[in-house]
């Protein structure tokens, strides 16, 4: 805590409120009391200024664009570790040493398979509907199953249902995508790595061994672990105000699910991919950049911009990087992968974009990978899901074992009809 507090003179009282401290990062000042003391609300639409909860999963310092995971950083996550280990990193606080490794992945790997009844819910979706429309649905319904491990205020019940949807989500992913091109569902197999066995059940069909690409395993993985979890951005509070109601795990990650579909947030990659295509060839970024700083016009850089990061998103370095390397490693050229670049060169050097400190954000780079690795654009923000899914699972788990929790209920700048009588409708 720091040792001053800040002062606040309103209607000619002075008031002092606790300013706290974290581990790193912005100070903040504890308002808790304020509208006991004072009668007004902070006005904050959009959060721009607010800490919703104290966290220690994860840290962002958006001006010098660092991502750390429990103290990590994503970028040496990103080239060692896997996706099962930052899983575990992001639920328990520490890294696990080989043997608690490889039980938390056994652990996983056994909850993989769904209730045999959940493939019936899939056959009601049209085969033409958005794989995000299925997530949230499919997610949704686990709420109906799983009876034994909702019961919130058991830690061991948490974990279960935390496991359950870390596991399930590559199975009910993979499923929405096969239902979508009218393929058979295929079954997890727990021989192979929680991404291997995703890519299998994505791709592979009954009538054929599938064989893994070890280069396109590591690719996933690596995407996994650059989306695993984010701080407080729109779909984890929205887990979170969702939890805080004492919620229904499952149900509460549909609701997350649903935020991320956004083309502001989670969207972005499919939304990206598709302006790129639109762009087409090189000779057409200057249309789409003026496009994208006429105030007139509602088109926006996909892809580009942040509310926290105001430099070099550090996901979308290792995205970029990562591109180069898969492109060449499965010897593929993709000229939609040299407009993203110049696209890049050119808003980075553009007035407009320096002033508003836009930069590339983990959405303008990944939609160009998943597009080489075989996924259609409508799954893009599927996938971006189904590696959250650790961050809302932890972030939930951090908010129910808050001894201090409280059911999230913002409050509201009413600017709306004063006070006035019911008029029959005859009279009106
Ligand atoms: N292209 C053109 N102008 C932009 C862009 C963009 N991509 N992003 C922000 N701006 C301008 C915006 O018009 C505004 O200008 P002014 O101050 O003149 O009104 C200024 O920059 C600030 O933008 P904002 O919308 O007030 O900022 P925000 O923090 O509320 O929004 C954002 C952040 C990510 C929603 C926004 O940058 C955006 O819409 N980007 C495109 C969508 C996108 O890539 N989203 C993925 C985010 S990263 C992954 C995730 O979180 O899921």
């Amino acid at each position: 805590m720091a040792d001053a507090p800040a002062k606040l003179n309103f209607e000619g009282k002075d008031f002092d409120y606790k300013v706290l401290s974290g581990t790193v990062g912005p100070d903040v000042i504890d308002i808790r009391k304020l509208y006991a003391q004072t009668g007004a609300f902070t006005y904050d639409p959009g959060f721009t200024s607010t800490a919703s909860c104290d966290s220690a999963i994860t840290y962002i310092d958006g001006d010098e664009g660092v991502l750390l995971h429990r103290g990590y950083p994503i970028g040496q996550l990103a080239e060692k570790s896997s996706f099962m280990e930052v899983s575990y990193l992001l639920l328990n606080g520490e890294l696990p040493d080989k043997s608690t490794l490889d039980h938390f992945t056994n652990t996983i790997t056994r909850h993989t398979m769904l209730h045999e009844q959940m493939a019936m819910f899939f056959r009601g979706f049209r085969r033409d509907a958005h794989p995000m429309a299925i997530m949230c649905g499919a997610v949704g319904a686990l709420s109906a199953f799983y009876h034994d491990s909702t019961e919130i205020t058991d830690p061991t019940q948490r974990m279960i249902a935390s496991h359950r949807l870390i596991a399930k989500m590559p199975t009910i992913a993979a499923m929405a995508y096969q239902y979508s091109v009218g393929r058979p569902f295929v079954y997890p197999q727990n021989n192979l790595s929680y991404t291997g066995n995703f890519l299998r059940m994505a791709f592979g069909n009954p009538a054929e061994p599938y064989e893994v690409n070890p280069i396109i395993e590591r690719t996933m993985d690596r995407i996994f672990i650059l989306h695993a979890d984010h701080e407080q951005n729109a779909s984890t509070s929205t887990v979170r105000l969702a939890g805080s109601s004492g919620a229904n795990p499952f149900a509460c990650i549909a609701a997350g699910i649903a935020c991320l579909w956004g083309p502001a947030h989670g969207g972005a990659n499919e939304a990206a991919l598709n302006m790129l295509r639109e762009i087409g060839t090189p000779d057409r970024i200057p249309h789409y950049i003026e496009r994208a700083k006429d105030k007139n016009d509602p088109f926006r850089l996909m892809g580009f911009g942040h509310r926290v990061y105001k430099n070099y998103d550090p996901r979308a370095t290792v995205m970029q990087q990562t591109v180069r390397d898969v492109l060449k490693e499965l010897n593929v050229t993709d000229p939609i992968f040299d407009v993203a670049l110049q696209l890049e060169e050119m808003a980075l050097n553009d007035p407009y974009f320096i002033e508003k400190k836009l930069f590339p954000n983990v959405d303008f780079y990944s939609g160009v990978i998943l597009s080489a690795i075989g996924f259609p654009t409508t799954m893009f923000t599927v996938l971006f899901a189904l590696a959250r899914t650790v961050g809302w699972v932890a972030q939930w788990n951090e908010m129910i074992s808050d001894p201090e929790q409280k059911i999230g209920r913002p409050r509201q700048l009413y600017t709306g009809p004063t006070q006035r009588d019911y008029v029959p409708v005859g009279q009106r």
